[in-house]
């Protein structure tokens, strides 16, 4: 692979669509990130998974130019996002860890209300082409108070696409969802992934980055401790052996003997 630059080659096609470097943010004495580093390529689905406090939040927030690092960068699309909020804005949607949504409203009018928002020419136009795309046609006149969460974290989604960001920060989108609603959330996830959106999700639903992920990082105590596919990452474990049949560590396993207070390897292959 050739670093120079190719005068043909638009430098920003090779850029990755989010780039971190020693980022850094304090909340009084407790240092919660302590020089974090990552980049994502544009289109890919990135998942950040950390334990809980581990400020995952803190830095989908810093990226979504809702709160300022102390140190460090962030580009979003090549925009800083602490010099170039409002364009980094432009770019990008958040949905974040608590839905969203206005229960006395529709689905349809929430929608409706945020094509407004984003002063989009046909917002009923928008709305229904969202509500068919996420499935919420027959729903989508009802009282968001009677969504199932499924639905609702849908409508959250959709809601967040409206003026097609490039980027977008889904915080947590399946927790509290049954395994049928993680599935549609996922099915959305890999849809939009596809069409070539850059997506930054944090879980802690370790599955949920196994199964959608091109790239995973780990937070832990400040720093990504680990960041790789997830092929890249089960090489960190030596594969545990079951009576004569190889078995790779799932990311669990990874993932716990990284971060854990116990997290011996020697623990995690006796675990099979
Ligand atoms: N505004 C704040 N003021 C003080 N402390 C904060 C603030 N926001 C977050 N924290 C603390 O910073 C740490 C990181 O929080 P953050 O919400 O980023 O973690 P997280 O990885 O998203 O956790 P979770 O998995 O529970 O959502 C936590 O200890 C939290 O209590
Ligand atoms: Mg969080």
């Amino acid at each position: 692979m050739t670093t120079t630059q190719n005068a043909r080659t638009p430098l920003r096609d090779r850029d990755p669509a989010i780039r971190v470097r020693h980022l850094e943010k304090s909340y009084g004495e407790l240092h919660v990130l302590r020089g974090v580093d990552f980049d994502v390529a544009t289109g890919s689905i990135f998942a950040l998974l950390g334990s809980n406090g581990a400020g995952k939040t803190t830095i989908v927030r810093i990226l979504s130019t809702l709160l300022k690092p102390d140190a460090g960068t962030a580009t979003v699309e090549g925009l800083d996002v602490t010099t170039d909020p409002t364009r980094v804005r432009e770019s990008i949607s958040l949905t974040g860890q608590f839905a969203a949504v206005d229960e006395i409203l529709s689905g349809r009018e929430n929608l409706v209300l945020v094509a407004k928002l984003r002063h989009l020419t046909n917002p009923g136009g928008v709305a229904d082409d969202l509500l068919a795309r996420f499935n919420l046609v027959e729903a989508g006149g009802r009282r968001v108070s009677t969504y199932s969460g499924g639905m609702r974290r849908r409508l959250d989604i959709a809601m967040s696409l409206i003026g097609r960001p490039r980027v977008i920060f889904l915080d947590e989108p399946t927790t509290g969802l049954d395994p049928e609603g993680r599935l549609e959330v996922w099915q959305v996830v890999q849809e939009l992934a596809h069409q070539g959106t850059t997506v930054l999700l944090t879980t802690q639903y370790l599955d949920e980055a196994e199964q959608l992920a091109d790239r995973i990082a780990i937070l832990h105590q400040g720093h990504i401790i680990a960041n790789g596919t997830l092929a890249e990452l089960k090489q960190l474990l030596p594969p545990a052996k079951v009576e004569y049949v190889e078995k790779q560590p799932t990311l669990e396993e990874i993932f716990l003997t990284l971060v854990g207070t116990t997290g011996a390897i020697d623990t995690v292959k006796d675990q099979s």
